[in-house]
């Protein structure tokens, strides 16, 4: 990794040039660039980094008309690109939604993917609603603690595991009861789940499936070209990806900004300490919450 200096070139007609006030870190950032994700990406480096981003508005295409110039607003740039670990960006005016005037801008750029997928998963493919019993594999993280807020702002049932200094925040947040990674006695005998959704992808999805109610569905968010072909084949294995933008950014605007929805700050760094924040989550180093570049 290193910094270097680009022009933006000029802006389309469709796209909005956003100043970046904070930018978050996202696991897909570090599996970029380990080349993981080449499938979505390609294969070509050097690539810029970065994809959830919160920022003003300096400038709007000719045909944008959902912002204006001074707009705060908050979003990803295109998966496939990168790049919001820069001062300044070009964004598809699709993939940005004005940000709560309740959040900051660190709280804001803490939602995209994590929010996106949390609903994906939650709402579009677990259908949770009153009384749904919802089993979450790795409950603290950013994707899971959107999934708690979710499911239980939809008055669902919510259990799941995370490690050991997660569990006073699971708790507060309404997980219950909460065990850890290892406990799978305790947690297979917790009764039939409507859904399991395994957020870290370190659940045995076949021996999972016997936690489900017979008409429960499991739901994956890290796909291996195994696990894509199970999607395809089974009815009760699902995968869930981030969505970008417009689909689903406007109603997780509205969700944060009435506190349905909960961003939480682990570490907020300034830009210039990117390079050794990035390497360090890469590197496994634990947060409480999001990893925030602030510019
Ligand atoms: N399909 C998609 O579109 C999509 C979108 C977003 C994310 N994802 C994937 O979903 C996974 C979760 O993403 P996320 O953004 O929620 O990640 P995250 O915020 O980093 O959370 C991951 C959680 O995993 C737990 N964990 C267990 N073992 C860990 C280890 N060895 N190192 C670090 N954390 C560990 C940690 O909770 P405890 O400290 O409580 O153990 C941590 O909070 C990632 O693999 C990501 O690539 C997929």
């Amino acid at each position: 990794m290193y910094f270097g200096e680009y022009d933006l070139p000029e802006l389309a007609d469709d796209e909005v040039r956003v100043s970046v006030k904070a930018a978050a870190i996202n696991p897909f950032d570090w599996k970029l660039r380990q080349g993981a994700m080449k499938l979505i990406t390609g294969r070509r480096f050097p690539k810029a980094m970065g994809t959830d981003f919160a920022g003003i508005v300096e400038a709007v295409g000719g045909k944008v008309t959902n912002v204006r110039a001074g707009d705060e607003v908050f979003g990803t740039v295109d998966f496939k690109k990168s790049g919001a670990f820069s001062e300044a960006i070009n964004v598809d005016a699709h993939h940005l939604a004005r940000k709560p005037p309740q959040l900051s801008f660190s709280e804001a750029a803490a939602l995209p993917i994590a929010a996106m997928t949390a609903w994906v998963a939650i709402i579009d493919r677990v259908h949770a609603g009153a009384g749904s019993r919802i089993f979450i594999n790795g409950c603290s993280g950013a994707v899971g603690a959107f999934a708690v807020q979710l499911a239980i702002s939809k008055k669902a049932h919510v259990s799941g595991t995370c490690g050991p200094a997660s569990m006073g925040s699971a708790k507060a947040a309404g997980v219950d009861p909460i065990f850890g990674y290892s406990d799978r006695q305790a947690y297979a005998q917790n009764g039939r789940f409507d859904a399991i959704f395994d957020t870290l992808g370190t659940l045995d999805v076949s021996d999972s499936l016997s936690m489900l109610k017979p008409k429960g569905v499991f739901v994956d968010i890290n796909p291996t070209p195994g696990k894509m072909l199970r999607g395809v084949l089974s009815r009760r294995y699902k995968l869930a990806f981030a969505t970008q933008g417009i689909q689903h950014l406007p109603a997780i605007a509205e969700l944060a900004g009435n506190g349905t929805l909960r961003p939480t700050i682990g570490l907020e760094a300034p830009f210039s300490d990117a390079l050794s924040v990035i390497a360090d989550a890469e590197n496994g180093r634990r947060s409480s919450g999001k990893i925030v570049l602030a510019f």
